[in-house]
């Protein structure tokens, strides 16, 4: 495990805990002194101020990269030269250029990679993304994710250098991901318009974004990101097919109220503002967030030689979307998604938007009124005029 922060600890907690047969055996922190804290809470029998050292062993047959952003590459690059399979956490990269590198230098030393957006593991995404899979909505039209909380808990996050960006980079890798899993991974991102801006923080970079993606099959998807966001962390998707509709709200109101008075105090959930009043805890975090699942889907894909469902060529295509985010931010226009690398479908065509009625007229629309018309909606295929029959089957 390199670094002994945030996340390094959810991740820990998860993948010892779930399946029981995985451990960390090896832990780094740049201070010697958490590293032997983060030893000592983990039964973990090695640790060390050497990301080297740590990664340089043995026992390692998987690095999981926990560090902050601009320290994943110099990770990535240790676990090539010591040939170890590596997780890197998200975003892959601050830039596509340096998730390009990684991509390339993993794939070409032929070690495991595994790119680890855990809110494409979520129970309720993998349901929905099921459905999506079976049919259950039709084509899909619209994929909205949002994710949006009051500002991450470390300083290097507020730093435009160190951390690669803003709320885009830190949130929107996983709404891109989240847009592209329903949309298809296949479906090639073709562009990007994104607002974003500054508006309650005193940093260089974006605390609020809106930005939406479009795709080869004309699908769109549309991410939300915020560091401003009072009430805590707000996760919902939104999908929108033909066939049918998605709504899911992964973290607040999901079901567990609690009122307290606040006696006790303490933790309650991710970025939770109150310890007091009516709260919304979400029963079990790690499942929830989808730190289980991820987990699962990486080591069985490690030990069955497989791929899991994120790798690091995933990383690299959110990667590149952001890039191009960033650059219509800028240009106030739609950016093409740049993609050296590019493995899904080409040439998709829009699909077809004209619903066959009969030999000379398109259906626009069938309902019946509250006062007990059914009304039929034509358009005839030559002149385009737009008709309404009432009470006709
Ligand atoms: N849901 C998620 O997938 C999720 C959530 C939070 C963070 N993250 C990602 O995890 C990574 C780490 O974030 P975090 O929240 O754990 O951050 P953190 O600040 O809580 O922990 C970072 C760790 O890296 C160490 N570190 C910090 N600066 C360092 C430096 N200059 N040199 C060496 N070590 C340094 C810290 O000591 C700590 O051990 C980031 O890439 C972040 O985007 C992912």
């Amino acid at each position: 495990m390199l670094g002994t922060g945030f996340i390094g600890r959810f991740y820990t907690d998860s993948l010892i805990g779930y399946r029981s047969r995985d451990e960390v055996v090896s832990v780094y922190s740049r201070k010697m002194e958490s590293s032997k804290k983060f030893a000592d809470d983990y039964n973990v029998p090695f640790h060390t101020d050497s990301m080297e050292e740590a990664v340089d062993r043995d026992e390692v047959d998987v690095v999981c990269i926990s560090l902050p952003n601009h320290l994943h590459e110099e990770a990535v690059n240790l676990c090539v030269k010591h040939r170890k399979g590596v997780i890197c956490t998200k975003p892959l990269g601050r830039n596509a250029d340096e998730a390009l590198r990684m991509m390339r230098a993993v794939e070409e030393a032929g070690i495991f990679n595994g790119y680890l957006e855990d809110l494409v593991y979520t129970p309720k995404f993998l349901k929905a993304w099921e459905s999506v899979k079976a049919g259950a909505i039709g084509r899909v039209l619209w994929a909205k994710s949002r994710e949006t909380h009051p500002g991450p808990h470390s300083d290097w996050f507020w730093d435009k250098e160190i951390a690669g960006g803003g709320a885009i980079l830190d949130l929107g890798c996983h709404c891109i991901e989240i847009g592209r899993n329903f949309i298809g991974k296949d479906i090639r991102p073709v562009e990007v318009m994104c607002w974003a801006d500054t508006q309650v923080k005193p940093i260089d970079a974006e605390d609020h974004a809106i930005g939406l993606v479009k795709y080869e099959s004309g699908a769109i998807g549309q991410f939300e990101v915020s560091w401003t966001f009072r009430g805590g962390l707000d996760l919902r998707d939104e999908v929108m097919g033909d066939e049918g509709t998605i709504w899911s709200n992964g973290f607040m109101r999901t079901g567990l109220e609690i009122f307290t008075s606040g006696k006790s105090g303490g933790y309650i959930a991710e970025k939770a503002e109150s310890d007091s009043g009516w709260l919304f805890p979400v029963g079990d975090e790690l499942n929830e967030l989808g730190y289980n699942h991820m987990f699962m889907d990486m080591f069985n894909a490690m030990e069955n030689g497989t791929e899991p469902r994120e790798t690091f060529y995933d990383g690299y295509v959110v990667n590149a979307v952001m890039d191009a985010a960033y650059k219509s931010v800028k240009s106030k226009k739609w950016e093409p998604v740049a993609l050296d690398v590019w493995r899904g479908q080409t040439g998709v065509t829009k699909h077809d938007h004209l619903t066959e009625y009969d030999s000379d007229y398109y259906l626009v629309k069938e309902e019946i009124t509250h006062y007990g018309a059914k009304k039929l909606i034509l358009k005839h295929k030559e002149t385009g005029k737009i008709e309404e029959r009432v009470g006709e089957d």
